[in-house]
């Protein structure tokens, strides 16, 4: 089985660099795919409220029998819930469908900047964050000037900032950002939602020299970048396909070849408009 590498957070916690993202997954169908990842060897799972299948998600950690600590269990804050309030509330609601005592990381799913509640939602989660119910707080789709604000107005630097990346969108600006400010890049959408993106012949050519598949050449990619990467299948053979990446490394030409796909392009929304 693949040892996935952890990494450490800015707050000391370890993160695995390789998780299970479950966006789209029904919850009906989230116990079986979540119970086959961590057969598989996963232990980092990403759900989020809006995903609506945290329920089946935490029955498969239970079920699993595995010590809750081997777990990295990640939920998202959805934006009609943003608010001081209304955020420690929706916190209760998803650890109770998760079935969980806390959350390793809790994350605000987009900033929704003209809505302007991100500062007070972050507010609450640095109150869950000390009242230990979450071992680390973070972000997701937020650009860096929406970081620079929050920092300016809270205390607890995010541990994470979730967002789009793909071989066409490297996002090359927000990693730099978030170095700088020893904030890891957690890639959403690693394979570009598994469309077009493995059919690249850049990317083809690549998983030839190394017997891989693209999928497995992309998500190396991700992680010799430095990224956390939570690909999301519900196919048994494609799940354990992903996990399976620790044993062969790309060299400068693959790095290379990689970086001249990026064309900044977006499979998902904007952030700076999103939710507004
Ligand atoms: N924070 C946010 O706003 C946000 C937004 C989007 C996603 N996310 C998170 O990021 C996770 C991953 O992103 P994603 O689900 O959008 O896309 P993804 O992981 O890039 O791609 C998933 C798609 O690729 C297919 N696939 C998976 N492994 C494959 C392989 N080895 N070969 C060929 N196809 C493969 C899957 O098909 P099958 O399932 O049919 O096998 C699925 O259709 C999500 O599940 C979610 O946890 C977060």
């Amino acid at each position: 089985m693949s040892k996935v590498p952890s990494l450490t957070l800015n707050n000391g916690v370890t993160m695995p660099q390789l998780g299970f993202g479950v966006w789209q997954v029904p919850d009906a169908e989230a116990a079986e795919a979540v119970g086959t990842a961590l057969e598989a060897g996963y232990r980092s799972i990403d759900t989020a409220a809006v995903y609506e299948n945290e329920r089946g998600t935490g029955q498969a950690l239970t079920a699993s029998g595995l010590p809750r600590e081997e777990l990295f269990v990640t939920t998202k804050l959805w934006n009609d819930e943003q608010g001081y309030d209304s955020t420690l509330r929706a916190f209760d609601a998803s650890l109770e469908r998760l079935g969980l005592d806390y959350v390793d990381l809790y994350l605000i799913h987009w900033p929704v900047p003209a809505q302007d509640t991100y500062v007070d939602t972050y507010k609450a989660f640095e109150k869950i964050l000390a009242d230990g119910r979450a071992r680390s707080i973070g972000v997701s789709n937020f650009l860096p000037e929406h970081l620079e604000r929050l920092m300016d107005a809270t205390s607890v630097v995010p541990v994470v900032n979730q967002i789009e990346l793909h071989p066409q969108l490297a996002q090359a600006e927000s990693r730099a950002f978030h170095a700088r400010h020893e904030i890891a890049t957690e890639a959403w959408s690693p394979l570009g939602q598994g469309r077009g993106l493995l059919e690249v012949p850049a990317i083809a050519a690549v998983a030839r020299k190394h017997g891989r598949t693209a999928a497995q050449v992309v998500l190396r990619w991700h992680l010799q970048l430095g990224n956390v990467v939570i690909p999301k299948s519900v196919t048994p053979s494609r799940i354990r396909e992903n996990i399976d990446v620790f044993d062969f490394e790309l060299d400068t030409e693959d790095m290379a070849a990689f970086a001249a796909l990026d064309e900044g392009r977006r499979l998902g929304p904007d952030p700076a408009v999103f939710g507004a």
